[in-house]
């Protein structure tokens, strides 16, 4: 074995490929990154025709906290040769492909990262982490895993999994695979919508019955109005990482549509094509949109899926016999199998995720010195932006400093313009002048 990193990455999704850029920059530090992918593709699966990111590009790997790094997306823009056209373009949101390649080409050109290299087994041998990578031993004196979120198959559906009922993760390869003449999709987020819009866009799906259902009330948009922006702020993130247990879990329930909700521009289009269909086209497809349904069980009888749901808005049970399944139904946190020898020395919450500090270190009983960095792990510890990009710049520059022990980015910012803590309230009025004691005398 040589000699240990100072940080080994589990992992190269967009975030530990924002990490691995900040790590770039500073001298001295011996990090290497693991993918078990041969390159870095982003969510190919649902790499479906006209997609967009939800994000401004501007929320890039690195921008936020280290605009000078050579891994900016306006670096790979002047690296392509399109700075002028992508401006003249106009975006109001970019093409999801545009935004994989801008990933894909700093994959290919930042040093530290390997792959081709899962990661099988993560122990400690009592002074640094040892990963075992097929024949391969590395060692390791801090850890950061960012191995993404897993397809959410919900366990009404596990038995009735096959080619023609699929998590929308594999949607790319499967859908034009489809047989039959009734497609059923399950979930009403963005990619529920994207998997609609596909399919009753390509001719291929012409004069086939789709339907759309959600669990949700309504097929309800994406909030990206001002203040909602705001809790995809650091500001917020710190407030939010503050508060008790409790409080974090009612107020991300609260949040939902912030993070999880259909973009506007994806349900417009949706509108705009059923209204097409339903009076100024000869096709025959049929779409049904039903929202407010809970898909309580799913069997396979024959080649047909009979689906059981309940209709929430009538209080009705219904049942609908389809040929297709596309299960838009999220993704979910789960610790990898590599890291099983580590687990008696890691404390978990109730719902067993990772203890996150607010470094985004993992709480277990090695040695102070030696860290485990969790990235897109903490949406109850650090709330709704966690699993998006908006933060990651900010989240991997966090994780620098912490490794460093100083603040080398520097991350000082002013308060936010929202006073979401009564303790930044009672700051904002001692800098004005007012006492505390006058502050809380008034709240009473
Ligand atoms: C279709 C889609 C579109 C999205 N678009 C947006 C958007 O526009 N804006 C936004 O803010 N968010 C978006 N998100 C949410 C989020 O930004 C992405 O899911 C993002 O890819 C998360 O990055 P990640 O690095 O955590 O995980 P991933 O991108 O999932 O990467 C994890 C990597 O870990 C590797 N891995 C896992 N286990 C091991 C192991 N044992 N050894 C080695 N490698 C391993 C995997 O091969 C994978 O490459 C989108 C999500 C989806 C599903
Ligand atoms: N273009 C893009 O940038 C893009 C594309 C795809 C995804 N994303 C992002 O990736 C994340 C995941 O999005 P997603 O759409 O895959 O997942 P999601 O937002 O979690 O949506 C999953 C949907 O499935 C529904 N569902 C779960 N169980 C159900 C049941 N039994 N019956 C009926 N409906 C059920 C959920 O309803 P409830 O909400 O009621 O539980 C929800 O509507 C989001 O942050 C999203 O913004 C972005």
């Amino acid at each position: 074995m040589t000699q240990a990193l100072d940080l080994a990455g589990i992992g190269i999704g967009p975030f530990n490929l924002s990490l691995a850029a900040h790590l770039d920059a500073v001298d001295g530090v011996e990090a290497r990154f693991f993918d078990r992918a041969t390159r870095l593709e982003w969510h190919p699966g649902m790499m479906l025709p006209g997609v967009e990111l939800q994000t401004s590009f501007l929320k890039d790997l690195v921008t936020a906290t280290h605009p000078t790094s050579p891994w900016s997306f306006m670096s790979y823009l002047v690296s392509q040769k399109r700075f002028y056209e992508f401006l003249n373009a106009d975006f109001s949101a970019i093409p999801r492909p545009e935004f994989a390649r801008y990933l894909a080409w700093v994959g290919e050109n930042l040093s530290s990262l390997r792959f081709a290299s899962a990661v099988d087994q993560i122990d400690f041998d009592g002074t640094n982490f040892r990963l075992r990578i097929g024949r391969e031993a590395v060692s390791a004196r801090n850890l950061a895993i960012a191995v993404g979120l897993k397809p959410n198959i919900p366990a009404w559906a596990r038995a009735a999994a096959s080619d023609q009922c699929f998590h929308n993760a594999q949607a790319a390869n499967r859908l034009d695979r489809l047989t039959g003449q009734r497609i059923a999709i399950i979930g009403g987020g963005q990619s529920g919508a994207e998997v609609l819009l596909h399919l009753i866009s390509s001719d291929r799906f012409a004069g086939r019955e789709i339907e759309w259902i959600s669990m949700r009330p309504n097929f309800l948009p994406l909030d990206d109005s001002p203040f909602t922006d705001e809790l995809f702020t650091p500001g917020y993130v710190e407030n939010f990482h503050r508060l008790p247990q409790g409080r974090r879990e009612t107020i991300l329930e609260q949040q939902l549509l912030a993070g999880d909700g259909a973009s506007t521009s994806t349900l417009k289009a949706i509108y705009r094509r059923l209204y097409t269909l339903r009076h100024l086209s000869e096709e025959a497809t049929t779409v049904n949109m039903t929202p407010h349904r809970e898909v309580l069980n799913v069997t396979r009888e024959g080649s047909e899926y009979r689906l059981i749901m309940r209709n929430g808005f009538d209080g009705a049970i219904e049942t609908r016999a389809v040929d297709a399944v596309v299960l838009a139904t999220g993704y979910a946190f789960a610790i990898p199998d590599c890291m099983a020898p580590l687990m008696d020395r890691i404390a978990l919450d109730e719902r067993g995720h990772y203890r996150l500090n607010a470094s985004f270190e993992v709480e277990w009983d090695g040695p102070d010195d030696r860290r485990i960095y969790a990235l897109n792990a903490g949406r109850l510890s650090h709330g709704i932006a966690e699993p998006q990009l908006s933060l990651m710049a900010w989240r991997s520059a966090k994780i620098v400093n912490s490794l460093l022990g100083r603040a080398h980015f520097d991350l000082d910012l002013p308060d936010p313009p929202v006073a979401w803590s009564s303790r930044h309230t009672a700051q904002s009025l001692h800098h004005l002048g007012t006492s505390a004691r006058m502050t809380e005398s008034g709240a009473r």
